[in-house]
């Protein structure tokens, strides 16, 4: 124990080092596990170091809370569908703004406590030397920081759970007077921060507190489901600076290694994910209630009659068992009709008939960060088949058959030909350039953003009507029966 005492900064080290690789680790699916190992590792040695660490600990509650904790997060780690992971997490977050919140609190109460507590004897202490070590402003300053931001995290993360969840209280305002409440919650809670910074009086500080509870609750409310993944993104974001603030708190490097780590680390894929959408962060967060039109249409009411070329499952079996490279472009379709064992089977098909087979995933196909790398994981699609937009693109021209499988707006020639789209400029997987492409979606529909889309009319294009399952099944079907 007192080994770890005095080593303590070194294992903090070892710890954020691990933390980094963890990182680096996620960041590709192949490495991905290991990551999670590192991450494990890393947290275990964080939690033990401040364990030993920890002056005058309450064992009895430390150990109590650390097997409720360990009981929950086990049950819910077992339980939880894929799908409701981005709900899970945004949950998680608000757990670590509750904890920042509190331990603000905790850190001036106990505060207030010394200073009373010297105030009542200072004379005998005093003369025996001691001096009360007031609270200085920097640290009152993370506090002040550290409470708003938490508290803030921690009601837009539960309004975040509540609307991926459906939950009936979780639902979306809008009108002319959010605007107006939120700058004057925002701005009320600023001058009960500053004012408690600079006096330090009790009843700004729970104003404040308060107004950021509430500030985080009218903030994210107008924010539509559709653009939720883009805010949970950033309330993970959030969460690292709040435990960051923390770390400030309590004198703990680890906590602020890593907080950081979090921070940045979600504002970089909260920037990517706007990026790939072509969309500011301020458009998402203040551009009001979008849900699923992310983007106006563009046609102005008047319908242009225009043609498409529909074919059978059959035909595209038989066109594809004759390709030699085939390129599949999973979309918010292949999830929704929850096709992804289907196609894994398409592929394992077409492979053993001799065709080239690869996935195409652009960065926000589906509607959650790695939507589509999940679902082929599951359906244990091969790792090395799959490739990233930029490693793709280049071999469309040179490819037989593309098969889009319910992805609308990430192969939107519009997002790089017409100036006038509202998607343009948006990258896309550039499925227009391939000998021939076929489309599985149940009608002409637009997506996420509302858009017609040319590829639906382009001349090499065939649409293939149906849930993505179904098509898909018929397809592998066509193909057993035919073959070369
Ligand atoms: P979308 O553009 O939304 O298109 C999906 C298409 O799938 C629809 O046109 C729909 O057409 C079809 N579809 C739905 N259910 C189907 C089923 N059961 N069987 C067959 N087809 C089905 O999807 P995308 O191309 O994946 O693009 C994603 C969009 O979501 C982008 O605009 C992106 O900006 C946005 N977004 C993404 C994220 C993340 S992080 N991924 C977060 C928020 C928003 P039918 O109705 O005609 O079948």
């Amino acid at each position: 124990m007192e080994f770890i005492r005095e080593y303590a900064d070194w294992f903090y080290l070892i710890g954020a080092v691990l933390f980094i690789l963890t990182l680096r680790g996620l960041s590709g699916p192949k490495t991905a596990i290991q990551g999670n190992r590192y991450g494990m590792i890393a947290m275990a040695i964080a939690v033990l170091t401040t364990f030993f660490v920890a002056d005058h600990p309450v064992i009895w509650m430390i150990v109590g809370a650390m097997v409720l904790g360990a009981v929950v997060g086990i049950a819910r780690a077992r339980t939880v569908p894929m799908t409701q992971m981005p709900e899970t997490v945004a949950l998680m977050h608000s757990l670590v703004g509750l904890a920042a919140v509190l331990i603000a609190i905790a850190a001036i109460l106990h505060n207030n406590q010394l200073t009373a507590l010297f105030a009542e004897n200072e004379a005998a202490l005093t003369a025996a030397g001691v001096e009360h070590a007031h609270m200085s402003k920097v640290h009152l300053f993370e506090l002040f920081v550290g409470c708003f931001v938490g508290a803030i995290t921690f009601t837009a993360s539960v309004f975040a759970y509540g609307k991926l969840a459906a939950k009936k209280w979780a639902k979306t305002i809008s009108g002319g007077w959010v605007k107006p409440v939120q700058v004057l919650i925002f701005l009320a809670m600023l001058a009960c921060g500053i004012y408690f910074f600079t006096t330090g009086n009790m009843n700004a500080f729970w104003a404040m507190t308060v107004l950021a509870l509430a500030f985080g609750w009218v903030w994210i409310a107008p924010v539509g489901g559709g653009d939720m993944p883009v805010v949970v993104s950033l309330l993970n974001s959030f969460s690292g600076w709040a435990a960051a603030g923390i770390g400030f708190t309590l004198e703990n490097n680890m906590l602020i290694v890593a907080g950081s780590l979090v921070g940045s680390s979600g504002a970089i894929l909260s920037y990517i994910m706007c990026k790939a959408m072509n969309r500011s962060i301020i458009n998402v967060l203040f551009g009001g209630a979008m849900g699923g039109t992310a983007v106006a249409a563009s046609d102005n009411g008047e319908k242009v009659q225009r043609n498409h070329r529909s074919g059978s499952a059959d035909d595209a079996g038989f066109l594809m068992s004759n390709a030699d490279s085939v390129v599949i472009v999973p979309g918010y379709g292949m999830a929704q009709g929850r096709a992804q064992n289907a196609v894994k089977e398409l592929c394992e098909i077409l492979k053993e008939q001799g065709v080239k087979v690869r996935f195409a995933i652009h960065p926000v196909a589906g509607r959650m960060p790695g939507h589509m790398n999940v679902l082929l994981a599951e359906a244990d699609v091969a790792y090395e088949d799959i490739l990233e937009m930029d490693e793709i693109n280049s071999d469309f021209p040179a490819t037989d058959v593309v098969l889009v499988i319910g992805a609308n707006d990430v192969v939107n020639p519009a997002a790089k030909d017409d100036p006038s789209s509202p998607i343009y400029g948006m990258p896309i997987l550039e499925a227009h350039k391939a000998r021939t492409i076929m489309v599985i979606k149940r009608s002409m529909a637009t997506g996420y953003a509302g858009l017609d889309n040319d590829l639906f009319y382009n001349d090499k294009t065939m649409m293939i009507f149906g849930d993505a399952k179904k098509v898909v099944e018929d397809m592998t079907k066509a193909i057993n029966g035919g073959g070369h």
